[in-house]
């Protein structure tokens, strides 16, 4: 088998923490001999600075989506700059990957592996281990939005939450079905505003309506203010989330901050059965870029989802163990930034997979198998069996 997938790493830190993922994903090719076929691309501010910069330069060119469309999946590192206008980048790349790819499910796993990281007092790992299906597509996140007499006394701005029944039921089912896969304790909480912002009563209906294709699952609903005070208070309380785009992007900063910080918190931009593009949910953190201090857990961790998404899922779960083990045994002691440098996580996580999958422990080498580099218009693209 041959997994086909384009690599972003972005800006900030994001190469440095997609370069440990990608080290990974060769430890585990080479164990279980299969192939990667890569196309690294150069987008991110650097590339669109020396193309033009912004509203010139190129920040995804069109081309992008053919290659896609011959991809098994996207792995992405950190978008964000600060020569740019907060948000340009970020839904130019972030946001039209989810958008066009229409990766309607954002998955992010909040499950703590090591009790002293847990900020909360007597609080252990059994007591946080939670799924959140955040809504990827609508909300206020769909672009519709204005501003009426800018940079005057008189500006009005506007940005509208929508939701639409096609958008919000495909949503709900998938968590649905993920609450029963997950075997755990057949709980789906919806996370809404009903009670401030009506139309979230589109959210409580079709929750009700879905909801009756799995009578094994307990239907519980919550405001998304006191689901923050629950999740602080409560978390073994939570099984599986399912919630709106803004609501979504709020709790699992919360959530990764249980977990230990945004070090470790992964996620993937899902479409069942479609191209899916996989990420740590920290940003581009440009005040460590370049200097080997990023942890890169999280992208190990969203390179184990990829590894899940395309049917991997020995393989994924061999990624998860080796980063408990870390954790747990505090061979890896801290998920704060500078703790530990980048590439030295990366090697204990390669190395600790090889001891799991019965391989003898040896001195991590940087890249396994064949590997041929050839320049595509501005882009690599790398083969590696
Ligand atoms: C995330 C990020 C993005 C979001 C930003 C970068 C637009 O915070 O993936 O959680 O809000 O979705
Ligand atoms: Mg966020």
């Amino acid at each position: 088998m041959t997994l086909k997938i384009g690599v972003l790493g972005g800006d900030g830190i994001g190469p440095e923490v997609a370069r440990e993922a990608l080290k990974v994903l060769d430890t585990i090719c080479e164990l279980r001999s299969f192939s990667t076929e890569r196309i690294e691309w150069p987008y991110g501010a650097d590339h669109c600075m020396a193309t033009g910069g912004p509203g010139k330069g190129v920040v995804l060119p069109a081309t992008i989506w053919n290659e896609i469309k011959e991809l098994d999946a996207i792995f992405l590192g950190a978008i964000g700059d600060p020569r740019f206008e907060a948000g340009y980048l970020e839904f130019g790349i972030v946001g039209a990957l989810r958008f066009t790819l229409d990766l309607y499910v954002n998955l992010r796993p909040i499950k703590l592996y090591s009790e002293d990281l847990c900020p909360l007092k007597g609080k252990g790992v059994k007591d946080l281990d939670l799924l959140v299906v955040r809504e990827n597509t609508e909300d206020a996140y769909a672009g519709i939005m204005g501003h009426l007499k800018k940079n005057t006394p008189d500006e009005v701005a506007i940005q509208e939450m929508i939701y639409t029944r096609k958008g919000v039921e495909r949503v709900i089912r998938y968590a649905y079905q993920k609450c029963m896969e997950r075997k755990k304790n057949f709980k789906l909480s919806l996370v809404d505003k009903a009670n401030a912002i009506r139309a979230h009563d589109i959210w409580r209906r079709t929750f009700a309506e879905v909801g009756r294709e799995f009578p094994k699952v307990q239907q519980d609903a919550m405001y998304v203010d006191a689901c923050t005070m629950w999740l602080v208070k409560n978390p073994e309380s939570f099984d599986t989330v399912v919630t709106t785009n803004l609501f979504g992007d709020i709790i699992t900063d919360l959530g990764a901050m249980l977990q230990g910080g945004l070090g470790i918190a992964a996620g993937g931009n899902i479409h069942p059965g479609k191209v899916s593009m996989f990420e740590p949910i920290h940003g581009s953190a440009p005040k460590y870029k370049g200097q080997n201090k990023a942890n890169p857990l999280a992208a190990i961790n969203a390179m184990g989802m990829l590894l899940d998404h395309v049917g991997r899922q020995e393989e994924a779960a061999l990624v998860e163990k080796a980063v408990a083990g870390l954790l747990s045994t505090r061979r890896i002691p801290s998920l704060q930034a500078g703790a530990m440098p980048c590439d030295r996580i990366g090697d204990l996580v390669a190395a600790e997979i090889r001891t799991l999958d019965g391989d003898k422990p040896r001195k991590p080498k940087p890249a396994a198998g064949k590997r041929t580099l050839i320049a595509v218009g501005g882009r690599k693209k790398t083969a590696r069996r």
